[in-house]
């Protein structure tokens, strides 16, 4: 069976993904498509068998900025909010978790933000980690962040966690 990561499309039956987390699985069914193709405030992209278009996976991204890096990750960057990529949601479908399908999802966010960067700016990957996916993201870097600013009310936020782009672009480069 064929996988393909790409841009979710109107097309896409989003209605029978299934992850477990009942969070997850009302945004992508009601909210992925008209956050992307109406109000375009994040892209999400899908895991998707080639032959049935089955989704498999998916993953929600958008540009966003960070003003409250630790001092040892700031170095010498400037004092004025940076610009990162933020990954808003990921999520496998129940029957294909624990087969790598969750860690391919992953480096083809490193893979965007690596082009983010050379492109138009991006220090790192921002992640609101839910809490039991925590141990997931630490197996790459990822760092704690103590994020006080720019969160709405509107919905429980887990951890923040951020990868910088030279850990992400030394990865890449071993590959
Ligand atoms: C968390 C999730 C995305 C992981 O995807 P997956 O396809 O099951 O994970 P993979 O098979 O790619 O696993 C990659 C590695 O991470 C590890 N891993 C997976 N889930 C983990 C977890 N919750 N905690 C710790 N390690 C985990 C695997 O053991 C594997 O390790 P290895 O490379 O040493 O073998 C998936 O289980 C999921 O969708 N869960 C429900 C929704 C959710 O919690 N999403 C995260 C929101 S922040």
């Amino acid at each position: 069976m064929a996988i393909n990561i790409r841009l979710l499309s109107d097309r896409d039956d989003r209605s029978r993904f299934s992850s477990g987390n009942v969070e997850l699985d009302r945004f992508f069914r009601q909210y992925a498509g008209q956050n992307q193709f109406r109000h375009h405030i994040g892209s999400t992209y899908v895991a998707a068998n080639d032959d049935s278009g089955e989704i498999l996976g998916f993953i929600t991204v958008a540009p966003a900025h960070i003003d409250e890096l630790p001092k040892d990750l700031r170095r010498k960057l400037p004092l004025y909010p940076l610009p990162v990529l933020r990954l808003a949601r990921l999520a496998v479908s129940e029957t294909r978790q624990g087969q790598g399908l969750g860690k391919a999802l992953l480096r083809f966010v490193f893979e965007l933000a690596l082009k983010l960067s050379s492109e138009y700016g991006c220090i790192g990957v921002l992640v609101d980690a839910k809490k039991d996916a925590e141990p997931f993201y630490h197996q790459y870097g990822f760092y704690r962040l103590e994020v006080t600013q720019g969160r709405s009310g509107a919905r429980p936020f887990g951890t923040s966690l951020f990868l910088p782009i030279d850990t992400i672009r030394q990865a890449a480069k071993k590959k």
